[in-house]
């Protein structure tokens, strides 16, 4: 099969398209015929050798942790699914015609591989941050960076909770906030005010890792009411880092009930060919993907 894989840590140019042995469903696994699979900026934090807590890297690597496709292989002891059943998760390599996920749920109806691809990794991160920030219904969450794949899937799942957003993004993405129910304010010079002018805020994210960690502590007027998923300075500010994935099932099963009841929509910014992962990571570094990126296998 084709997969693409780095010999070496480096840039998007690392990346190699190969022939390589097609991977197996060990036991409470499933593998899948990829149809496409997620780009998140993880994949190119790692390939570029980033310094990533429990993910020890060994090279040559594969590329990818979300994807959606076609069950084709069910390890022993896994129940609820099988071969032909479609569906999106979590797993490894999945830049590749096929892929061994570690967590999967079937698609909802009318979901495309192409969109299924994007959500397991943002729904999983979305779930946890707005747990741990503590905000509830009524309440007023402040998110910065706020309309990539995480902030996408925020905005929406704090909408559906009854939560107010305030969220900031470039000027390009001001109607794209609104359109997912957030009041929109550009970062930048003066941002602070804007966000003053828009409401008190109670609880605040930093998901774009852009040096707001002391702006967000004096926002709530807490360091705890802080979460930053980007910004490994925080805790020397007393705000929380979160890096420990939660419980991605959970998280897909989440997400497929807000897909069914048309709560949660993530658009696809551009897909690309599985020869294009190194276009896709450029694209992706640039640092203003609105949605997700996504390969089409
Ligand atoms: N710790 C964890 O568990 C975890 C999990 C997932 C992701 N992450 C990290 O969290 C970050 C976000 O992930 P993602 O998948 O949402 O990324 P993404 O889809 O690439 O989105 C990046 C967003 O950042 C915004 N942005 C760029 N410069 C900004 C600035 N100065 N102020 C505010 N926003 C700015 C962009 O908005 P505009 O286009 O509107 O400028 C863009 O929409 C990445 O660094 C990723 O590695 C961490």
């Amino acid at each position: 099969m084709r997969k693409v894989s780095f010999a070496e840590f480096g840039g998007p140019e690392v990346l190699q398209l190969v022939d390589a042995e097609e991977p197996h469903a060990g036991p409470g696994r499933i593998r899948i015929a990829v149809r496409a699979a997620g780009v998140n900026p993880v994949d190119w934090r790692i390939r570029e050798g980033q310094v990533l807590g429990a993910h020890p890297v060994e090279l040559p690597s594969g590329v990818g942790l979300d994807a959606a496709g076609v069950v084709d292989e069910v390890g022993e002891g896994v129940t609820g699914v099988e071969a032909g059943d479609r569906v999106f998760g979590e797993g490894t390599s999945t830049y590749a015609e096929f892929a061994v996920l570690s967590a999967w749920a079937r698609m909802p109806e009318g979901l495309t591989f192409e969109e299924a691809a994007g959500y397991p990794s943002v729904v999983e991160t979305a779930l946890r941050v707005i747990g741990e920030s503590g905000v509830r219904s009524g309440q007023t969450l402040l998110v910065s960076g706020a309309s990539g794949g995480v902030g996408s899937a925020v905005l929406q799942i704090a909408r559906d909770r009854g939560i107010t957003v305030i969220g900031t993004a470039g000027a390009a993405n001001q109607d794209y906030l609104r359109s997912l129910g957030a009041l929109a304010t550009t970062y930048g010079e003066g941002w602070t005010e804007r966000v003053r002018r828009l409401g008190r805020v109670d609880a605040a994210l930093d998901l774009a890792g852009s040096g707001v960690i002391r702006e967000l502590v004096e926002l709530t007027g807490d360091p705890h009411k802080v979460i930053s998923i980007a910004d490994l300075g925080a805790p020397e500010l007393g705000v929380r880092f979160s890096g420990v994935a939660g419980s991605v099932p959970a998280a897909l099963a989440e997400a497929v009930s807000l897909i069914s009841r048309g709560k949660l929509h993530i658009p696809v910014e551009k897909p690309y060919p599985l020869a294009g992962a190194a276009a896709a990571h450029t694209d992706s570094q640039a640092g203003h993907t609105r949605g997700r990126r996504v390969l089409l296998i």
